[in-house]
């Protein structure tokens, strides 16, 4: 499920530092000379046009995702979201909007020139409720039991770790805390060299989970009612789907499993 290669880490860094330059250079992370080839399967056509056109037009620019994990994620006010491999930061900027004032986004992105770009729109859009930090997804810099939402839009392919990636998430959510993910994930009868064929690594597709594979990742880090729900193809047997688990259960300070208790299910103010 992993291949841990540092060289591929940066290669991806490298790839979407050059994506960002662009769309801060007045042109789209999709468009153009590419640095990332991609088509209507992923980018801003996948939000409707009252998302988008609430947001800067740079974060709109910028939107590289398969999906709309914000639509999914069934956010309320109050809520804490931490959004995965957040780019120009469009989803946590809708996500900021939806959890208000009372509530706190955060996006997390371990390109210098994506989070320049996200502080930027952050700026644009006039959020007080937002934070961008710098780091990976497989080392999550916030404490344990902090975050109600982990969202993240066509990222957990690109990690060259994905137990740690969901080991990470499950130890940043609070009890009873959710993920709602888009992502790419492959037929289960797809083998890595096929699905390497179906596309590179960079674009989201060669680094993909098959839908068990997936299950599995987040069952084996403690996650339970898992659902994953193709939307879309994007390649011969690969789709654009949603992803949605529950962290029902905590450990305590001696290891033993417990159900997290019934109020702990959020964040939300009274
Ligand atoms: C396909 S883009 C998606 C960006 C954003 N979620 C969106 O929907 O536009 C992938 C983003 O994830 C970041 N990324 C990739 N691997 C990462 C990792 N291991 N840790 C942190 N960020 C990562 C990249 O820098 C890039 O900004």
């Amino acid at each position: 499920m992993s291949d841990h290669s540092p060289a591929l880490r940066e290669t991806v860094r490298q790839r979407y530092a050059a994506a960002a330059v662009q769309v801060t250079e007045g042109g789209t992370a999709c468009c153009g000379p590419k640095a990332i080839e991609i088509d209507d399967n992923f980018g801003s056509t996948l939000y409707a046009a009252d998302e988008r056109e609430v947001l800067p037009a740079e974060a709109v620019a910028a939107s590289l995702g398969c999906g709309n994990p914000t639509a999914v994620a069934d956010l309320h006010e109050g809520e804490r979201v931490l959004d995965l491999g957040s780019g120009g930061g469009i989803d946590v900027l809708l996500s900021a909007r939806r959890v208000g004032a009372t509530g706190r986004a955060y996006g997390l992105d371990m390109t210098e020139e994506m989070l320049a770009l996200a502080l930027e729109n952050r700026t644009k859009a006039g959020a007080t409720n937002v934070e961008f930090l710098k780091g990976t997804i497989e080392a999550i810099p916030l404490p344990a039991n902090t975050i109600d939402v982990v969202i993240s839009n066509c990222v957990i392919n690109l990690s060259t770790d994905k137990p740690s990636v969901f080991a990470e998430m499950f130890r940043v959510l609070a009890p009873g805390g959710r993920i709602g993910i888009s992502d790419v994930v492959a037929d289960d009868a797809l083998s890595p060299a096929q699905r390497a064929e179906r596309g590179d690594y960079v674009g989201c597709i060669a680094g993909a989970l098959s839908f068990a594979e997936y299950r599995e990742g987040l069952a084996s880090a403690g996650f339970t009612d898992i659902e994953l729900t193709p939307t879309h193809a994007v390649a011969d047997g690969m789709h654009s789907a949603i992803v949605r688990a529950v962290k029902d259960r905590v450990m305590d300070p001696t290891g033993v499993v417990k159900p997290a208790p019934e109020d702990a299910h959020c964040g939300c103010q009274a």
